[in-house]
C-alpha cells in the first residue's frame, strides 16, 4: 500500500489561506506525482451511457417494459453517479461511487442477459449495449487504478469481515429466531425448514415449467392419501386438468392417474390461469381465466363456483410475485391452506401492489371472508405460505438459496420483515409453494421439479 500518496489527489492545486487577525500567512504548496484524473475516459463512459439510454428508450415498448424500464432506470442512476464521481474529482471521489458503480455495472449486465434471453427481437440491441458496457467496463477497471488511497480494497476488506460477522451471527441466531409465531395449532415457534424431504421431476418431465401439486387439505374418508398435480400446459400460465394418483409412489412413478377436465381447450371460461392453486375437501380454487375472480371447482360435480375480489385486484400479471428484475408470470393471486381453511394472497390498486390476505369461508356457496392489508410489496416476495393464521412470504437470495423473510400474524395484525429462515433449492426458480397442516410439509413445485420440506416448529 502506497501511503505517502495518501493526500495526493485529495489536493491537486496549490492551497493558502491567510490568518487576517495575526497577518501571518501560510502557503502549502503540493505536488501531484501521480498522471492527472482522466477525465476524458470519464466523459467518454458517461457519453457510451447516454448512448445507451438513447437507443433503448427509442424501442417500442412491449411486454418486455418492466424489463426495459428496470434497465432504463438503472442506467440513468449509473449516469447519476458518473456525473458525482466527476464532479467530486477533488476529494474522496472514489470512495464509495466506485464500488456503487460497479454494483450497477453487475445489475446492468444481469438485466442486458435477460433482455438478451426474452426476445430475438432485441436481439440486436443486446448484443450492441454488452459490447458497449464491456468497454464501460474496462474504462471503469482504468479508473479505478486512480484509487492511490486504496479506499476500495479497505471497502472491500471491511465488506468481507462484516460478511463473516454476519455470518457468525446468523449461525448464531439461527435457533431460535426472531419470529413471534404464537403457540397456537399445538404448534411452537417455526424454527427451521429442513429437507428437501423428498424431489422429482414431474411425470412430465421438463415440459411444464409451470404448476402445483399436493394433497387435499381436507380430504373425503378413504382419499386421504390422494395427491394431485396440475400443470400450466399453455404458455407457462393456462391449465385445464386436475391429473390425480391414489398415492405419492404412484406419482413418482407416474402411474394409475385419473383426469378431471375443467374444459375442453385452454385458455377459455373458468381455466386456470397461474400457478398457484389449493385442492380443499375435494374442490380445487384457483385464480380463473381472464378475471379478478376466484373459481371453485368440484371434482365430484366438475361445477364452478366463483367468488370475486374487489375490482382493483391486480390479475392478468399485474400483480405477480418476482425477484429482481424476473416476475413469475401471472402469479396475481396465491391460494394457501392453514389449520383454518383456505385464503387467497393477492395485490390490489388502493393497497399500492401490497400484498391483501383474505380469507374464503368454504361454504356453498363460497364467499369472501374477513380480509387484511400487509404493507409487504408483492413483486419482492417469490411466494407465501399461511401456518395457524400466519402469513410467511420467501424470497430469491440466489440461486441455490430461498428465504423466509415476512411473516404477518392475522390474530394480531404484526408484520416482521426480520425473519431469517432459509432452506436449499434444487432449482432457481419456485412456482408454487404450499403448507399442508396434515403432515407440516411444504410443498414445491420448482422449474418442473416437485418437491416437499419439512417445517421444524420449537
Ligand atoms: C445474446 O444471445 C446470443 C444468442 O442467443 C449470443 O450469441 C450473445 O452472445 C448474447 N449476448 C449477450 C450479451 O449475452
Ligand atoms: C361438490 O358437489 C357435491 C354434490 O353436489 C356436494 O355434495 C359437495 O359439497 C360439493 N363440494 C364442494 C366443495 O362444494
Amino acid at each position: 500500500m502506497s501511503q505517502s500518496h495518501i493526500f495526493i489527489l485529495m489536493i491537486v492545486i496549490p492551497l493558502s489561506f491567510s490568518q487576517s487577525a495575526t497577518g501571518k500567512e501560510c502557503v502549502c504548496d503540493l505536488k501531484n506525482l501521480d498522471p492527472p484524473f482522466p477525465k476524458d475516459e470519464l466523459t467518454k463512459v458517461e457519453t457510451a451511457v447516454l448512448k445507451c439510454i438513447g437507443s433503448i428508450t427509442s424501442e417500442k415498448m412491449t411486454d418486455l417494459d418492466r424489463l426495459v424500464l428496470g434497465l432504463q432506470q438503472r442506467i440513468k442512476q449509473l449516469e447519476d453517479d458518473v456525473v458525482m464521481l466527476e464532479k467530486a474529482n477533488s476529494n474522496l471521489y472514489a470512495a464509495v461511487s466506485l464500488r456503487i458503480i460497479e454494483l450497477e455495472f453487475g445489475e446492468i449486465q444481469d438485466l442486458l442477459n435477460k433482455l438478451n434471453r426474452t426476445t430475438s427481437d432485441y436481439h440486436h440491441q443486446g448484443v450492441q449495449a454488452a459490447a458497449q458496457l464491456d468497454d464501460m467496463k474496462g474504462a471503469m477497471v482504468e479508473l479505478e487504478k486512480f484509487d492511490k488511497m486504496q479506499v476500495i480494497k479497505k471497502y472491500r476488506e471491511n465488506q468481507m469481515k462484516k460478511t463473516l460477522e454476519q455470518c457468525k451471527d446468523e449461525l448464531k441466531a439461527s435457533s431460535p429466531p426472531p419470529t413471534a409465531s404464537p403457540g397456537r395449532c399445538g404448534l411452537g415457534q417455526m424454527v427451521n425448514v429442513a429437507g428437501p424431504r423428498t424431489s422429482s421431476i414431474t411425470p412430465y418431465s421438463t415440459s411444464y415449467a409451470y404448476g402445483a401439486w399436493g394433497r387435499d387439505m381436507k380430504p373425503a374418508p378413504g382419499d386421504e392419501n390422494k395427491y394431485w398435480l396440475v400443470v400450466l400446459t399453455s404458455s407457462n400460465v393456462y391449465g385445464y386438468y386436475v391429473r390425480q394418483y391414489s398415492t405419492l409412489s404412484t406419482l413418482l412413478l407416474g402411474l394409475g392417474l385419473k383426469d378431471t377436465y375443467i374444459s375442453n381447450s385452454n385458455p377459455t371460461t373458468n381455466t386456470i390461469q397461474g400457478p398457484n392453486m389449493v385442492m380443499y375437501s375435494n374442490a380445487l380454487y384457483y385464480n380463473c381465466y381472464n378475471t379478478y375472480s376466484v373459481c371453485r371447482f368440484n371434482m365430484t360435480t366438475r361445477a364452478i363456483s366463483t367468488v370475486a375480489l374487489p375490482s382493483d385486484t391486480g390479475y392478468n400479471n399485474k400483480f405477480p410475485f418476482g425477484h429482481l428484475a424476473t416476475s413469475y408470470s401471472y402469479t396475481d393471486m396465491d391460494f394457501a391452506t392453514d389449520e383454518s381453511g383456505v385464503y387467497v394472497i393477492y395485490g390490489t390498486t388502493s393497497n399500492f401492489g401490497n400484498v391483501v390476505i383474505s380469507k374464503i369461508e368454504t361454504s356453498n356457496p363460497p364467499v369472501l371472508g374477513q380480509t387484511w392489508k400487509t404493507s409487504l410489496y408483492k413483486i419482492t416476495a417469490t411466494n407465501t405460505f399461511m401456518v395457524c393464521g400466519v402469513l410467511y412470504a420467501t424470497r430469491y437470495l440466489d440461486k441455490e438459496t430461498e428465504q423466509i423473510f415476512y411473516s404477518y400474524d392475522t390474530k394480531t395484525n404484526k408484520e416482521r420483515y426480520d425473519l431469517k429462515i432459509k432452506f436449499k433449492k434444487m432449482q432457481t426458480n419456485i412456482e408454487f409453494l404450499n403448507y399442508d397442516p396434515r403432515d407440516h410439509l411444504l410443498y414445491v413445485y420448482s422449474d418442473a421439479y416437485i418437491l416437499t420440506y419439512e417445517l421444524i416448529f420449537q
